[in-house]
């Protein structure tokens, strides 16, 4: 049973193997290439018990190229409104007749939990801060093109490192490839676990943009943020909001990412998300191709 819940324990071989299917993917799909015979018959239920836009959508669109039956949730209309269990549900999803479950939620390690007591491969698609594997994924395609190695790359990932899921995997993922990562983050929003990791501390946005190849921003969760957190979204744009004039000191060669949504004004301007450097719009294509492979690989296919 192969499961995709998290990049902390994956074999750096096998993560390789699903940038290059991504990227293959990619390719056949640009030149027109029919894949629906990929997963042809299979039923993917995508249980989204916390919001998404991108990841929903990426996850439906990659089971369509491949030939799967999504299975939509919807959980305000969905009997979890009546107390019944994130496992109870998961059982009626496996007996109905998924083949895979792709699950978000706001605990933590309720895709484990699945993948060790449900018999069915669990894609984890969120929970809560703990990790994003399939955005580490999308996130890794898309350095990947622009960098082609990982070796003695320099990524800084920059703002609320506490609540972020994004900035765990990416973390986990990079280091298994060889890259050097930079953290930083106001002091309450940056947790010692990323540089337990071996990822490096930066006390300033400042300290950090002229060193990298590329910088992920992370959205401020307002979702996960309690209220003395954060003095106030100006004063947070004012030292870690990265604004025209400070990507200016970024090397001409370095790109920006955000996993998006993004708070447009508060840790990223408009100028910057929507500039040459961005390639905030390349990481969302790339999220279905992620998902293509990371669907292919959980089901067995080669
Ligand atoms: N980046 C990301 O996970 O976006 P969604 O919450 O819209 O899925």
């Amino acid at each position: 049973m192969r499961h995709f819940v998290g990049l902390r324990h994956i074999q750096k071989e096998r993560l390789q193997h699903l940038i290059d299917v991504a990227c293959e993917y990619r390719r056949q799909v640009a030149e027109g290439h029919d894949l629906t015979h990929v997963l042809s018959g299979r039923a993917v239920a995508l249980m989204f018990v916390e919001a998404s836009t991108r990841t929903r959508f990426s996850f439906e669109m990659a089971c369509n190229r491949l030939g799967a039956h999504p299975l939509a949730f919807n959980a305000a209309s969905s009997s979890t409104t009546k107390g019944e269990t994130l496992l109870d549900t998961a059982r009626v999803l496996r007996q109905v007749g998924a083949d895979v479950i792709v699950v978000r939620h706001k605990c933590v390690g309720a895709p484990q939990q699945l993948a060790q007591t449900l018999g069915l491969p669990i894609v984890s698609a969120g929970d809560g801060p703990n990790e994003h594997p399939t955005q580490a994924l999308l996130d890794l395609v898309t350095l990947h093109d622009h960098f082609s190695t990982f070796k003695g790359l320099r990524v800084g990932v920059v703002g609320d490192v506490r609540h972020s899921r994004v900035a765990r995997s990416l973390c986990f993922g990079l280091k298994k490839l060889g890259a050097d990562v930079v953290v930083a983050g106001p002091g309450p929003l940056c947790t010692p676990d990323l540089m337990a990791l071996g990822a490096t501390h930066q006390h300033k946005l400042d300290d950090v943009i002229g060193q990298v190849d590329a910088l992920m921003m992370l959205r401020i969760q307002r979702e996960r943020l309690g209220g003395s957190m954060l003095a106030s979204e100006a004063e947070y744009r004012t030292f870690w909001g990265l604004t025209d004039a400070r990507s200016a000191h970024m090397q001409d060669h370095a790109i920006v990412l955000h996993p998006a949504p993004m708070n447009r004004g508060v840790e990223i301007d408009d100028v910057v998300a929507d500039g040459p450097r961005s390639v905030i719009f390349d990481q969302m294509k790339n999220g279905v191709f992620a998902r293509m492979a990371v669907l292919n690989d959980v089901m067995g296919q080669s």
